[in-house]
């Protein structure tokens, strides 16, 4: 079943979204299979958006990611590294559509609220570094 990486940013977590977020996408029927509030260090961070390291704000992205606690989340099912993103919206808030998370929560492109894998390469590179194996659950969806 196909998997994503989702993460609630430190300004989500600040303005007490998580339990909107996560609302959002058990309601859509994605399905959570691991979560954890963390503080990520310097490493973690630079490992996770190394595709940016060569961009002007990489220091700015890094310093914000790391100025307080994510909500890093794996969730499963058909279509939902695609079907997320859409949910989401643009990454620019100011250009994402009512309606999807960037879209009713943000207003800067730097404090976006959250972040979710591109495609399955990410996801499966995303999740590994925020997850270990074992903390990832499997139980069958009933409904
Ligand atoms: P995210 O989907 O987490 O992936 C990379 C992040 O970089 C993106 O969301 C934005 O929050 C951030 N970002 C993109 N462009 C800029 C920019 N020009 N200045 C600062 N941050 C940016």
């Amino acid at each position: 079943m196909e998997k994503t990486f989702l993460m609630v940013k430190p300004d989500g977590v600040q303005r007490a979204l998580i339990g909107d977020i996560v609302a959002r996408f058990e309601k859509k029927g994605y399905q959570l299979i691991g979560a954890k509030l963390m503080q990520i260090s310097k490493e973690t961070a630079s490992l996770h958006y190394a595709e940016h390291a060569e961009r002007p704000f990489f220091g700015e992205l890094v310093d914000f990611i790391t100025s307080g606690p994510v909500f890093a989340m794996a969730w499963q099912g058909e279509g939902v590294i695609a079907t997320a993103r859409q949910m989401m919206g643009k990454t620019n808030p100011r250009e994402a559509a009512p309606g999807t998370i960037r879209g009713d929560f943000g207003v800067a492109l730097n404090k976006n609220v959250i972040h979710g894998s591109d495609s399955p390469e990410s996801a499966e590179r995303e999740i590994s570094i925020f997850f270990k194996e074992e903390e990832l659950v499997s139980y069958t969806k009933l409904l």
